[in-house]
C-alpha cells in the first residue's frame, strides 16, 4: 500500500508488450485520436470500458461517473459530448450501465447526508417515475435489474435529447446513441435500446402533470 512502482513496472511490461506485437503502434497514436465510439459508463471498477469490447488505446472516447448519469446541467460530461460529437466527428455514442451498480443500489435505500445523494437523485426521481412498475416487482433483486436496465435507458435517452446531440442532427449528422447493460456476473453486454422510448422511460404516465382547470 502506498508504494506503486509495481505499476509502473507493469506498465513498462505492458507498454513493450504492445509495441511487439503492434509495432508503430504510439508512434502511430502519437499524431491524434480518431475514436469510432463515445462510452458514457459506470465508474465502477467492474466495468472498464475499452476492454469489455476489446478495442485498443485510441478507439474508445470516454466519460464515466457514478451509475453513468447524464444530468443536464454537468458541464464535465457536456464537454466530453460536445467535444466526441463535433470535434472528434464520434457518431456512435453508447451509455452503459451494469447490473449490481452501487449507485443504483444506494438510490433504493433511505437518503443519507452524503454528496452523493445528491447525484442519485436523479435515479430516484427516475424510480419515482416508475413506482408502478418497480412496486410490483416483490423480488429485490429483479426490481433492482429493472431499476439498472430504466437508468441506462433514461440516460440513453438523456443523450439523445442534449442541445448537442440535437444540434449536430440539424446540421445533417447522423448520431445513433445505444444504451447497453453489462452484467458484471458472467462479462456479456446486453442491447437495450428496444427500451430507448423516451415517452416510456421519461414520461410513463400521460397524465402525470395536469393540465390547469379554466
Ligand atoms: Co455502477
Amino acid at each position: 500500500m502506498g508504494d506503486l512502482t509495481h505499476l509502473l513496472d507493469a506498465n513498462r511490461v505492458w507498454a513493450a508488450n504492445v509495441e511487439r506485437e503492434h509495432p508503430g503502434f504510439f508512434e502511430r497514436l502519437r499524431h491524434g485520436q480518431k475514436p469510432s465510439i463515445l462510452w458514457i459508463g459506470c465508474a465502477d471498477s467492474r466495468v472498464p470500458a475499452n476492454e469489455i469490447i476489446g478495442l485498443p488505446p485510441g478507439e474508445v472516447f470516454v466519460h464515466r461517473n457514478v451509475a453513468n448519469l447524464v444530468v443536464h446541467s454537468d458541464l464535465n460530461m457536456l464537454s466530453v459530448v460536445e467535444y466526441a460529437v463535433t470535434a472528434l466527428g464520434i457518431k456512435d455514442v453508447v451509455v452503459c450501465g451494469h447490473y449490481g451498480c452501487g449507485g443504483v443500489a444506494a438510490s433504493m435505500q433511505p437518503a443519507q447526508s452524503r454528496l452523493v445523494d445528491n447525484w442519485i437523485r436523479h435515479i430516484r426521481d427516475l424510480a419515482r417515475l416508475h413506482r408502478e412498475e418497480l412496486e410490483a416487482i416483490t423480488d429485490h433483486d429483479t426490481r433492482f435489474r429493472r431499476l439498472c436496465e430504466l437508468n441506462v435507458a433514461a440516460q440513453a435517452i438523456n443523450v439523445n435529447l442534449s442541445p448537442i446531440v440535437e444540434g449536430m442532427r440539424r446540421s445533417g449528422h447522423d448520431i445513433v446513441v445505444h444504451g447497453w447493460i453489462y452484467d458484471v456476473a458472467d462479462g456479456i453486454l446486453r442491447d437495450l435500446s428496444p427500451l430507448m422510448d423516451a415517452e416510456m422511460i421519461l414520461t410513463p404516465e400521460p397524465r402525470a402533470i395536469a393540465k390547469p382547470a379554466h
